[in-house]
């Protein structure tokens, strides 16, 4: 091989290591759409952020998903539905903090919430609703009257960090997976309904 096309190929592949930093968000949509949606989701095991692209999915796949953590600028999305996994009767500090400092930005493109929640594997119901979505990521975001939903989630211990695994065990916690991909894409489909084409 030639000096100058090694050269090259080195510094091809040093870009392309750099690339997903500057990349960064998971770019989960399959179709184009001229309607911007995207949803944002806060998680802890994993069960909110399959809610979230399940969601996109009944949307037939034009909502862009990002986590939270990334702190992604949704600036240029038109509509945005929220989403939280519920520990100790509330969402992530991470999302709580988004809501608060993006509140200007959100407030006219929120068009739906969701929580999931273990709620001791019982049916959820108006009690929950209250609980996570209206007493709770309405207060902060300020924005109420948009559809919302709450489902059932999953209990994974491999997943847990050691300290939350080691308690939940102690509450002698089985393991359970609730969370159903038709509830989720149902919920897609309610959300896109509300804003015309
Ligand atoms: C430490 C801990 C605290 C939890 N607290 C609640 C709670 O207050 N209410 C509730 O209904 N479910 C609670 N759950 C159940 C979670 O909400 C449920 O497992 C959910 O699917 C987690 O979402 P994630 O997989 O996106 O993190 C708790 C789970 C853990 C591990």
């Amino acid at each position: 091989m030639k000096k100058r096309t090694f050269v090259k190929g080195l510094l091809l592949s040093a870009g392309a290591l750099l690339l997903p930093k500057k990349a960064r968000a998971l770019e989960y949509y399959p179709n184009k759409s001229d309607k911007k949606w995207a949803v944002l989701y806060a998680t802890w095991c994993g069960s909110t952020r399959d809610a979230g692209v399940w969601i996109s999915e009944g949307m037939d796949g034009i909502a862009n998903v990002f986590d939270v953590r990334e702190n992604p600028d949704l600036s240029k999305y038109d509509h945005i539905v929220i989403g939280g996994a519920i520990r100790s009767n509330v969402t992530s500090q991470e999302l709580q903090d988004y809501l608060k400092k993006n509140k200007d930005m959100l407030k006219n493109k929120i068009r739906g919430y969701f929580a999931v929640c273990g709620n001791m594997m019982r049916p959820v119901g108006p009690e929950q609703t209250k609980l996570f979505i209206d007493n709770h990521l309405v207060q902060l975001t300020g924005v109420g009257n948009v559809p919302s939903k709450v489902f059932l989630g999953r209990i994974t211990y491999g997943l847990m960090e050691p300290d939350v695994r080691k308690q939940m065990e102690g509450f002698k916690m089985p393991e359970y997976d609730n969370l159903k991909r038709s509830e989720c894409m149902e919920f897609g489909k309610e959300l896109l309904k509300t804003v015309s084409s």
